[in-house]
């Protein structure tokens, strides 16, 4: 299922052919960096894959497969997450590192704030970010998104922020 478009991506459900792309991301450990710090071994990414992410997102929320149009290549997952144990949806993204640095995080996180607040109506979105990941932090403060908090986890290390976005300051500033 294509769930949206922008000039250079297509955001669709994840498609069994995405397996080797998906393995390749998340094998890679300064994909992982912020997010776990830990590469998945091709196991585990195989295991997930096949589990949590063929033929997903099918509806509104999740992290969609994404596409590069102009090569018809899955290049990471990116979208509006909504867990139940979540307050209010979360602004998502994963680019594999070879498409790094060309806006294509920016653009898709324009597309699904504007369909967050547009179409969804949402009132907030959230994004969390480990301290110190200074591209998404760049990223999420570019949007107009504010510092709420942050949790620190001794046993490693990390700590995470957390960042909101209200529909009436992404409003005042469009
Ligand atoms: C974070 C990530 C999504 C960024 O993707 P991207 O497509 O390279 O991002 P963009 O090119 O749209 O934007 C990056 C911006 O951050 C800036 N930036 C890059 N590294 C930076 C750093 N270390 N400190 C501050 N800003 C930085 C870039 O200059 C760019 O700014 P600009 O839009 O003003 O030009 C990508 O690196 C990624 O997938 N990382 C691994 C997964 C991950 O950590 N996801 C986020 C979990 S919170």
């Amino acid at each position: 299922m294509i769930f949206l478009e922008t000039e250079r991506l297509l955001f669709r459900s994840h498609e069994p052919q995405d397996e080797n792309d998906f393995v390749q991301m998340h094998t890679d450990l300064e994909v992982r960096r912020y997010a776990g710090n830990r590469a998945w071994p091709i196991d585990e990414a195989l295991r997930r894959f096949r589990n949590g992410y063929v033929g997903r997102p099918d509806e509104t929320y999740g992290l969609w497969a994404t596409v590069l149009k102009e090569e018809q290549k899955y290049i990471g997952a990116c979208g509006l997450a909504f867990p139940p144990n979540q307050p209010a949806p979360a602004l998502g993204y994963y680019i594999a590192r070879p498409y790094w640095g060309r806006g294509l995080a920016s653009e898709a996180s324009l597309a699904f704030l504007e369909v967050g607040f547009g179409r969804l109506g949402l009132p907030r979105i959230l994004a969390d970010v480990e301290k110190g990941h200074g591209a998404s932090e760049h990223i999420l403060q570019k949007f107009g998104f504010q510092f709420v908090s942050h949790e620190g986890f001794p046993a490693t290390g990390r700590v995470i922020c957390l960042y909101e976005l209200l529909r009436k300051d992404w409003e005042a500033n469009k």
